[in-house]
């Protein structure tokens, strides 16, 4: 394992692709709603990152075909953007990266399509709360299973299920650096734990479950969903750990 840290000014840099993922972000929300496909979505966050002159970081990645992950109810990540057409009552996570003068950003986050049942808002406000109790614990000196290990006690304590198969992961000229993030603690995550410090950069990205954290992928080899079928919700930052405490860069 081997940590790359970063200055000042490479944080500087991170923060310019995180705002512009912040931005994509904010125009995915505009757009998400009953009748637009997930394709159409995609369009969009492409030509808005082609005018802001900065590179989709997905695209391309293992071949991956398109600038946003769009995933759909019971799809947890890596849901291919196309002909589908979002309804009311769905929930949609999107996920979304962005390379700026070699510096990456990358965060998403789940949206309601219209009106959505009780149990869904009640999963992807969960889901929302998690990621932000993780990153007020961001700071010099915290460990990551003590990260992983808020956001599995507050999601078990709802009654839901953290994904286990993927986590977050470190950042930086690259889109995945060490360490791992893992939103849960087992004895694997805890041979494995890593003590934050300053000028480390890293993405944060519970997904919670509302039943199993069992996963399966589909015959297009990318989309992931729940085992279960039941509905899934993600949010992720990048986020860097300063001096004192923590400094969000995927916002605006
Ligand atoms: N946020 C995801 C990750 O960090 C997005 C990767 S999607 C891919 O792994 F298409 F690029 F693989
Ligand atoms: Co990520």
């Amino acid at each position: 394992m081997s940590i790359i840290y970063k200055s000042p000014r490479e944080i500087d840099l991170m923060r310019e692709a995180g705002r512009a993922v912040a931005g994509a972000l904010d125009l995915a929300e505009t757009l998400v709603k009953p009748g637009i496909t997930t394709g159409e979505i995609d369009a969009a966050i492409a030509a808005y990152f082609q005018e802001r002159g900065c590179q989709p970081l997905f695209k391309g990645y293992k071949g991956y075909p398109a600038t946003i992950c769009a995933s759909v109810n019971e799809e947890i990540v890596h849901g291919i953007p196309g002909p589908r057409v979002l309804k009311e009552g769905d929930i949609i996570g999107i996920d979304l990266g962005a390379k700026w003068k070699g510096y990456c950003g990358d965060a998403a986050r789940t949206y309601a399509v219209g009106a959505i049942a009780p149990k869904a808002a009640r999963l992807v406000h969960a889901a929302r709360e998690s990621l932000d109790l993780a990153i007020r614990l961001v700071g010099p000196g915290v460990r990551l299973t003590q990260i992983g290990g808020a956001i599995q006690q507050y999601a078990e304590s709802l009654g839901y299920s953290v994904v286990r198969q993927f986590t977050g992961h470190g950042i930086g000229t690259a889109m995945h650096e060490d360490p791992q993030v893992p939103n849960y603690v087992d004895s694997t995550t805890r041979r494995s734990d890593v003590v934050l410090k300053p000028g480390m950069v890293i993405a944060i990205e519970p997904m919670l479950n509302e039943g199993t954290y069992e996963t399966e992928t589909l015959k297009d080899r990318w989309t992931v969903v729940t085992r279960d079928r039941k509905l899934s919700a993600h949010f992720e930052h990048t986020v860097a750990v300063t001096t004192d405490g923590r400094d969000v860069l995927t916002k605006r």
